[in-house]
């Protein structure tokens, strides 16, 4: 299928302040859409960035069969716009896809989209350090039906913005004991939108209470530790980095992880993926083995977690100057999309700028 591009005649991008980029405020000049009918994807475009117009029975609006993911574009110091592991993006929005009903997209056409699109806004992506031009792939459901079953009408749309750090300080995490994220046999794994839905209102209790993110703990018994929800989480305790395991479907199979792993076990250092329980953190805390925690995600890329609260427990880990791994896997992969480091997995994709400029 071909893109059909239509440049947008004008550009919005002197209205933007590039020396103060909140997170998710500003948008490109360009976006993707591509539509799903009778039972096939169709009309591939890049249009300049505007709304849509929407039936009150959209689908998506009221079923939530609403799905996305989060990438980032940067830039090497020379000037050349880096993708960073498109392929298994792709491939995770069609994870999420598969789980919501929702037919898969093309992942070859899902990374031409980008490219382009990025190529196209190059312009957008910000060279400050900690900033990227973010990128949000979605689905949803376009049906106008206000029936429960799958809608028959998708669409997929990409845009980008320029943001800065999602978490500009070190964060404070509250480990919930009342609401749940995600249970097995759930859509924990899945990018799906409701799961966001879903976790706002035990986030907002938990910032009312001066944290920023809430550490979810297992469905069944609220002992073993999940994810953040905007971030998987890492501990490093004894010198051993620990993750939970994607095992039983309640954990977004994050690429940050996965590449924080990878960067990891290829140096050798010990890494462990085992369930791990809030009560194992405690006694961690107490004997001083607890050395750091930190979350992962593409928004987020390494946080230091600064303070977990869990009960009347408010525990607070070492200062930030003295965390060997998280800053160590942060500076990796910066250092890989600035092109300072060396990728030796073939994680960052330089894009074609010259094909359409
Ligand atoms: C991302 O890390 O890109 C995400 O989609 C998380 C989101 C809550 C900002």
């Amino acid at each position: 299928m071909k893109i059909k591009i239509t440049k947008s005649p004008t550009s919005r991008i002197s209205e933007v302040n590039f020396a103060d980029l909140p997170f998710g405020r500003n948008f490109a000049d360009h976006m993707f859409v591509c539509d799903y009918d009778n039972g096939e994807w169709h009309s591939p475009r890049i249009e300049p960035f505007h709304n849509f117009s929407l039936h009150p029975a959209t689908m998506a609006l009221h079923y939530g069969q609403a799905i996305f993911e989060g990438m980032k574009a940067s830039k090497t110091h020379d000037g050349v716009p880096m993708l960073f592991r498109p392929e298994r993006h792709a491939h995770r929005m069609n994870i999420s896809a598969h789980r919501m009903c929702m037919p898969e997209f093309p992942e070859d056409l899902f990374v031409e989209a980008l490219s382009k699109l990025v190529a196209i806004d190059q312009a957008w992506i910000p060279e400050e350090e900690g900033s990227a031009l973010y990128i949000r792939p979605t689905m949803i459901a376009t049906d106008e039906f206000i029936g429960v079953k799958p809608s028959q009408s998708y669409k997929f749309f990409i845009f980008t913005g320029p943001v800065g750090p999602y978490y500009p300080k070190p964060v404070r995490l509250w480990a919930e004991t009342e609401y749940i994220r995600a249970a097995q046999g759930g859509t924990g794994f899945a990018k799906a939108a409701g799961n966001y839905a879903g976790a706002l209102y035990p986030a907002k209790l938990a910032q009312d209470r001066g944290f920023d993110q809430l550490l979810w703990l297992d469905a069944k018994e609220f002992k073993y530790i999940q994810e953040s929800g905007t971030m998987n989480v890492f501990f490093v305790i004894n010198g051993v980095t620990i993750t939970p395991p994607l095992t039983g479907g309640t954990i977004l199979d994050g690429v940050t992880r996965d590449s924080i792993l990878e960067i990891l076990r290829s140096e050798g250092k010990p890494v462990a993926e085992h369930a791990i329980s809030i009560d194992e953190i405690v006694q961690a805390h107490k004997d001083g083995t607890l050395q750091e925690a930190f979350g992962a995600g593409t928004a987020a890329v390494v946080s230091h977690v600064s303070e977990i609260g869990y009960r009347d427990l408010l525990m607070t880990l070492p200062p930030v100057s003295e965390r060997k791994i998280g800053t160590h896997v942060k500076a990796m992969i910066d250092g890989m999309r600035a092109g300072v480091i060396e990728d030796k997995w073939g994680w960052t994709v330089p894009v074609a700028v010259e094909e359409l400029v």
